[in-house]
């Protein structure tokens, strides 16, 4: 869990800085519920007899998987950035503590690790996590997720509203409602209500005002990356599907792949999602979120320009690939 410092009080800061609070504590957790500081989770906390905190009520939102801290403060604890994937947070093992689980299923969950979630387990059963990506730099992008699920054929809200109501509905149970007859899926939580849809049009315009940031000065060679530039375009031929402002080409009509152009580890999580295809990942503000590819299995940068060199047999001398590395650093 993340904590967001501007949601601290003045005094709180302080005890923190003297050590004078057990972070570890859960009446600590509790404090900063009461606060609205613990990023991505909600709760209604009230006082029991001998003053001790009690949880009455919890939830959870979007800024759990899809925001973190700068760590300005400490470790964890800093200025709030939506958008930013929480890679360390492990969902899969803080489902696996419900009661209302069978243990296989307590099993499943517990084995996914930090930074993993799969959104598909509750519908298929079938176990094979991704990655939390980012939720930032998605203006533009005719469609949404991985494997390009979402877009305005199937949402009328947006290619992002799509996702946003499928995660809302089948994985976070608000009432609402869900249907999608490729994935041969429909769900309605609806009691009554529905309080998704009215919020998309809102929820889409904030995703789509978070830019991708570019990698950090003088966290790339800036002559290496510039030299690394051209070979993307040439040699390298990583704009032949990375083209484009946005470093892929979904944005040319919602163009997709076939399950044979990713060089990820894994290659059936395809067949799980309404398009059986890939959509090209866009690639501004990688440098922020390893590990590379739907299933993680590149942890670096320069692993995945390994990657593609062998699987697509460019030729590329060592230099050639610290060059291109440098390059995907500063996107
Ligand atoms: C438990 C962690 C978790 C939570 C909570 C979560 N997501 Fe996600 N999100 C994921 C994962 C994993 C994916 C990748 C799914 C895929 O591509 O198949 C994803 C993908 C996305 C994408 C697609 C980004 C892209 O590249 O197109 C968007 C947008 C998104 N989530 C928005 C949301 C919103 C809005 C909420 C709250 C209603 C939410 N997520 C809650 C884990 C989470
Ligand atoms: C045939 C089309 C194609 C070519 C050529 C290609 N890519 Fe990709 N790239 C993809 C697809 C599809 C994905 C998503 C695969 C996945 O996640 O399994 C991807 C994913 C990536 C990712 C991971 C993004 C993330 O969010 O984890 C990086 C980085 C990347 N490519 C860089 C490159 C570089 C560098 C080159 C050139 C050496 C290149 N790609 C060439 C199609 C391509």
């Amino acid at each position: 869990m993340k904590v967001d410092a501007s949601a601290l009080p003045p005094e709180v800061v302080e005890a923190i800085q003297n050590g004078q609070v057990d972070l570890n504590d859960p009446q600590t957790t509790l404090v900063l519920l009461q606060l609205g500081a613990v990023v991505g989770v909600k709760g209604q906390v009230s006082q029991n007899n001998d003053g001790s905190l009690n949880l009455d009520r919890m939830g959870v939102t979007c800024a759990l998987c899809h925001s973190t801290v700068d760590n300005s403060f400490a470790p964890g604890i800093g200025n709030r950035l939506d958008g930013y994937p929480n890679r360390d947070l492990n969902p899969g093992l803080i489902i696996s503590l419900s009661p209302a689980l069978t243990q296989e299923q307590k099993d499943v969950y517990a084995s996914w690790g930090p930074g993993m979630y799969d959104p598909r387990y509750n519908h298929d059963g079938l176990n094979n996590p991704v990655v939390i990506p980012p939720a930032y730099g998605l203006y533009g992008l005719p469609k949404a997720i991985f494997t390009g699920d979402g877009d305005v054929e199937h949402e009328p809200e947006g290619p992002v509203a799509y996702w946003n109501r499928y995660v809302a509905v089948t994985q976070m149970h608000g009432h609402g409602y869900f249907k999608d007859d490729r994935i041969n899926w429909e769900v309605d939580y609806r009691e009554n209500d529905d309080l998704v849809t009215d919020k998309l049009a809102a929820l889409q315009a904030y995703q789509f005002s978070i830019d991708a940031p570019a990698g950090p000065e003088g966290t790339y060679n800036a002559d290496k990356a510039a030299q690394g530039k051209i070979l993307f375009n040439n040699k390298a031929q990583c704009a032949t599907c990375h083209s484009g402002p946005r470093f892929t080409d979904v944005t040319e009509g919602g163009f997709l792949h076939p399950q044979s152009a990713s060089v990820a580890v894994d290659k059936d999580y395809v067949n799980r999602s309404a398009t059986k295809k890939w959509r090209v990942s866009p690639l501004k503000g990688i440098w922020f979120h390893p590990p590379y590819f739907h299933d993680g299995s590149a942890a670096t940068l320069s692993d995945v320009v390994e990657r593609y060199n062998s699987q697509l047999n460019l030729g590329l001398t060592a230099d050639e690939k610290a060059n291109l590395t440098e390059y995907l650093k500063s996107l």
